[in-house]
């Protein structure tokens, strides 16, 4: 499927990123730009923008950005062209498109999808209809898998030879690359292929939006060679740290009930949904990672974590604490009895057992007491101090000093401590966090900083510094500006090279007529250079805050052009001072008077134009009017 350019830009243009941003986020307006809490990563004060004017948003924070379909696709976890088309129906646009059988016209991602999504229908298909998945059937069975929970969570199987699907997808024509790319086919050393999957029970993995994004799958018959489980790797469209088994399945609920249960595995996640406990999601046996975090906390900060009563279960829990204490999450802690897991315990109990046992679940403070206990570390005197501080630690990271406090009174009563004491332990172990945290706002807000000197050209120094300046002002939404500077800069002679390459890409949207910041930033293919195009178009936040509201436009742009003149001729006097050094150093190290006789020649030409140069002024108002020629 393929829109054309210019009509995407006319749905652009149809929207307002304000407006779309707010219906998700509380935005207010501060300066010339509006700001809210990141969507995207947990923070307690806004630093997510959103800029009318350049129809952009940027968070300094976690550092996504980009123009008003990037928002809806992160924010949905939806492709480009869904995005589009949802602002083209919100508009009331319609756009034609072919669905074309030309692959070719596809995107890479697109065709990934697809590919994932025959796979899936072979494998269901294998599983619900072939006689010879009646081995697969009777597994589920025996594991009390109701047929419309297969149905449900699109459960499959791959047949227990070796080829069967990558025939399958000879026969239909499908890429044989972009398959063993998804992990779904693998090759030989002699150049055949076989399935990866072959005779394991097919969990499809669904983004929360519901497309299949990869595979888990489970070994049938014990066999030490095989791993029990095999999931697929990570591709394009699977990233392991980003995706939740079950989410999609569950968040409507997980919204409606504002908590969720977390358990390990594939099994438990269908065993407790198929007995109504559905507000669940799986970590697929990995620890749990910040995105995922970040993902849930979109649904609820209300967790019930239950991890399998093994070593291993206690080691995930004892993690996953600590990442959801910082992200604000009200942790529950529920403990199964020895060598049950969520899904053996509900088959054994039923719903209502369970139900009971989350009641009867721990904060995080009684588990950790609990799990001490366990380990003597409380009744031997010279671990326990250590084991009470290991505590306040953890609680240093709970944000809601209501809690805090009820938890301070908890541990005093447990241990016998004052209250004052466990107090001064907990100021110290804040005043680190605290620390820590400024160390790394500082060094991110940087940019932010410095741009309340733009606009004091004195303490502009250095050559970097003005060659940011250079790259903001392209970015400042004014033409005048963004055609004065592309006439007056030569983009060899950037020394940065990340702004020579943003400098080019400017340039060349300019050659096709684009100019605004929304159209270039989706040029702009690195994601580190898209980070620092956004922030640095976004941090004229300070210079326009001196600026009254009740300022003429004509004013602000009378300072801003005098401003741009200044800062071009700054770095031109720059790079000729430059080429100066560089030749007199040639002068020095050469021994041929020829080339000593050209050096110097070209210096006096440089030192004219220096001077030539540095008597230019700024005249008019007016940047259209001056050049450095
Ligand atoms: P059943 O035995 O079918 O009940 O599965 P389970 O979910 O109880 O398995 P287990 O507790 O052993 O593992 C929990 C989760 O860890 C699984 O659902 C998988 O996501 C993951 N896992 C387990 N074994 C493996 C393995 O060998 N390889 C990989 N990659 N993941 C595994
Ligand atoms: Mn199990």
């Amino acid at each position: 499927m393929r829109i054309p350019e210019a009509k995407i830009e006319e749905i652009r243009n149809s929207t307002n990123i304000v407006d779309i941003i707010s219906s998700y986020v509380q935005l207010r307006k501060r300066g010339r730009n509006y700001v809210g809490l990141c969507p995207f990563h947990h923070e307690k004060t806004p630093s997510f923008t959103v800029s009318d004017e350049k129809q952009i948003f940027h968070c300094f924070g976690c550092h996504v950005g980009g123009n008003v379909f990037n928002f809806l696709m992160n924010y949905k976890n939806i492709s480009y062209i869904e995005a589009v088309l949802e602002i083209a129906e919100q508009a009331g646009i319609s756009v034609q498109y072919e669905k074309s059988e030309d692959k070719s016209t596809q995107s890479e991602l697109e065709i990934l999808y697809d590919i994932n999504l025959i796979a899936a229908k072979y494998f269901t298909d294998n599983l619900l209809n072939n006689p010879k998945g009646e081995f697969a059937k009777s597994y589920l069975r025996q594991r009390n898998i109701k047929p419309q929970t297969k149905r449900l969570f699109g459960l499959g199987y791959a047949m227990p030879v070796w080829n069967d699907f990558y025939n399958y997808i000879i026969k239909n024509k499908i890429d044989v690359d972009k398959t063993k790319e998804l992990g779904l086919i693998e090759k030989r050393d002699d150049g055949s292929y076989y399935d990866k999957f072959a005779g394991r029970l097919i969990f499809p993995i669904f983004s929360t939006n519901g497309r299949v994004i990869g595979f888990g799958g489970r070994i049938l018959e014990k066999d030490d060679k095989y791993a029990k489980y095999l999931n697929s790797p990570e591709s394009k469209i699977y990233q392991k740290r980003k995706s939740l088994y079950g989410l999609y399945h569950s968040k409507d609920e997980i919204r409606r009930l504002n908590k969720t249960i977390l358990v390990e595995g594939y099994m438990d996640l269908i065993s407790l949904y198929q007995n109504g406990i559905k507000n669940v999601v799986a970590s697929s046996g990995t620890s749990l990672t910040e995105e995922q975090v970040q993902l849930l906390s979109r649904f609820t900060r209300n967790i019930a974590v239950i991890f399998d009563a093994d070593i291993a279960g206690y080691k995930a829990t004892e993690r996953s604490i600590e990442l959801l204490l910082k992200n604000d999450f009200d942790i529950q802690i529920v403990e199964l009895p020895d060598n049950e897991d969520p899904d053996s315990f509900i088959n054994n109990y039923g719903a209502e057992e369970f139900d009971e046992l989350v009641k009867h679940s721990k904060n995080f403070l009684e588990f950790n007491v609990s799990q001490m206990d366990k380990k003597g570390i409380l009744s031997n005197p010279s671990k326990q101090t250590e084991g009470i501080r290991e505590i306040i630690r953890l609680l240093a990271l709970v944000s809601d000093d209501l809690k805090r406090n009820l938890f301070i009174k908890a541990i005093s009563k447990k241990f016998n401590l004052r209250e004052k004491l466990l107090e001064n332990e907990l100021d110290l172990a804040l005043n680190r966090i605290k620390r820590n945290y400024s160390e790394v706002k500082t060094s991110q807000t940087v940019v932010g900083n410095k741009s309340k000197e733009y606009g004091k050209l004195d303490e502009i120094q250095n050559e970097d510094q003005i060659e940011k300046e250079i790259i903001k002002l392209l970015f400042a939404n004014e033409q005048e500006i963004t055609d004065f500077i592309i006439a007056s800069i030569n983009v060899e002679d950037l020394q940065n090279k990340n702004y020579r390459k943003i400098f080019h890409t400017v340039w060349e949207n300019f050659q096709l007529g684009n100019y605004s910041t929304a159209q270039i930033i989706e040029a702009i293919k690195d994601d580190n250079l898209k980070n620092l195009v956004l922030s640095l178009s976004l941090n004229d936040v300070s210079i326009s805050k001196n600026w009254e509201d009740d300022l003429s436009k004509e004013k602000i742009n009378k300072d801003f052009y005098r401003f741009t003149y200044e800062t071009v001729k700054k770095f031109k006097l720059k790079i000729i001072k430059s080429k100066i050094k560089i030749n007199n150093q040639k002068i020095e190290n050469s021994d041929s008077e020829e080339e000593i006789q050209v050096l110097f020649l070209e210096n006096q030409k440089l030192e004219n134009q220096k001077l030539e140069i540095s008597k230019k002024k700024f005249i008019n108002d007016k940047l259209s009017e001056a050049n450095f020629d």
